[in-house]
């Protein structure tokens, strides 16, 4: 059963100005009903610091507990001590890679993609830097916008220590084949960490599936609060050294959470689960047969929600491929292929002949279309492509909660600033 967006839509509070079309969701989401209400209900009633021996505090343990069990069923993370909590993406690899560094020896190697956003490249030069390690960039084809997959082998011949890669490109919209990557990497006996944030609102991220060693993401990219979450591979996360100070836990996940969490929006966070779950009850029964064997419950549901999120959005992807390629003068990056949308998610970097990426999307703006321009920190890609010195890119990213209709809107507006010209 396809998704119903009149109902759906109406869960989210900031789309009631249907003036606006949010087409900037790869910077972040708009944020549902059940995020607020938990973000709202934990600040009034839960409000307290963690371990305390009164009633706030031992409630406010509960739902963040609650929180991290639903994150563990989200991810299939085998233990809730697997998730770790903290500010966002880049903050919570900078602080890993201190901690990975010290696996390294200076004839060591690290391989990178130019596929990805900085906070999952400059972690890791850093760290080769410091220990005088080798890096191995993999390139993707400029034509295709795929990861060239002959060029990850020849770097993996290598025998690499750590192997960084995206799960979705956050300019090109491309998903990697993570999992067939990560067993590669895993034969040649490399730690694979998977940045998920530009795939996690698109689909089942399922962390045994995958077989990395480690996994980010940001709830605020799949409407909910400014968190990131870190999933890590329990004797990993328990091993490392973790850069802590002395009171703080000795063992995963409080080893990794330095200082006090964002509490009300880890709850937010859950709220957003509940969300995914509620998708799966009342839009998820056409996936049910695919994951009963393996799931139930909670974990059933989530999967059942973002089965349902997938399904609707290849119309979000086919829509803006057939609007945006209908279009002469505009040039899309990535991956256009419209038999192949499984191997993308809805999101496309444009240039338009004649237009400053920044003069389109402010044209856009003024026309209610909220769309980003630049590099959006996918600095390598800017750079490969050869757009990095004249603005970068313009970035149309779709989510469940986008209309096929605003997608044609976005097509009549494009037509009409170029025609003003
Ligand atoms: C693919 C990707 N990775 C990492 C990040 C960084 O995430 P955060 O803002 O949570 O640090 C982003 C943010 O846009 C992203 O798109």
């Amino acid at each position: 059963m396809t998704l119903d967006l009149s109902r759906i839509r109406s869960y989210f509070p900031a789309l009631a100005d249907d003036q606006l079309i949010y087409f900037d969701n790869p910077a972040g989401t708009q944020v549902c009903q059940g995020t607020l209400d938990r973000v709202t209900n934990y600040l009034i009633h839960t409000n307290a610091n963690r371990h305390g021996v009164f009633k706030t505090a031992q409630e406010s343990d509960r739902v963040l507990d609650e929180a991290r069990a639903a994150c563990k069923d989200f991810y299939n993370a085998s233990r809730v001590e697997e998730i770790v909590f903290g500010p966002n993406m880049t903050s919570l690899t900078l602080h890993l890679s201190r901690s990975l560094a010290h696996l390294l020896e200076p004839s060591d190697r690290i391989v990178v993609t130019w596929m990805d956003h900085d906070a999952n490249i400059t972690p890791w030069t850093l760290i080769a830097e410091e220990r005088g390690c080798q890096v191995d960039w993999v390139d993707f084809d400029v034509e295709e916008g795929t990861l060239n997959m002959q060029d990850m082998e020849r770097a993996l011949e290598q025998r690499p220590k750590l192997v960084a890669v995206g799960y979705a490109s956050n300019a090109l919209g491309t998903i990697n084949p993570v999992r067939k990557i990560a067993q590669m990497a895993k034969d040649v006996g490399a730690l694979v960490f998977v940045d998920a944030v530009q795939y996690t609102p698109h689909g089942i991220t399922d962390v045994e599936e995958i077989g990395c060693d480690f996994l980010v993401s940001s709830a605020y990219k799949w409407f909910s609060t400014h968190v990131g979450m870190l999933y890590g591979r329990i004797e990993l996360l328990d091993e490392l050294k973790a850069y802590k100070v002395r009171p703080a836990p000795k063992h995963p996940p409080g080893k990794w959470e330095t200082g006090t969490s964002n509490h009300e929006g880890i709850a937010g966070v859950l709220g957003a689960l509940e969300y995914f779950e509620w998708l799966g009850r009342e839009y998820g029964g056409d996936h049910l047969a695919r994951y009963q064997n393996d799931f139930s419950g909670r974990a059933l549901r989530l999967r059942q929600g973002m089965a349902a999120i997938k399904a609707y959005e290849f119309e979000i992807s086919r829509a803006l491929l057939e609007v945006l390629s209908s279009i002469p003068e505009v040039h899309i990056y990535g991956p256009t292929d419209v038999g192949r949308l499984d191997e993308r998610v809805p999101t496309f970097s444009i240039n338009v002949d004649g237009f400053h990426p920044r003069e389109l999307a402010e044209k856009l703006g003024q026309r209610g279309i909220q769309v980003w321009d630049g590099n959006y920190y996918a600095l390598a890609v800017t750079q490969r492509l050869g757009v990095e010195d004249s603005g970068g890119m313009v970035r149309i990213g779709g989510v469940h909660y986008n209309t096929v209709e605003e997608v044609y809107r976005l097509g009549e507006v494009l037509r009409e600033i170029i025609s003003s010209r």
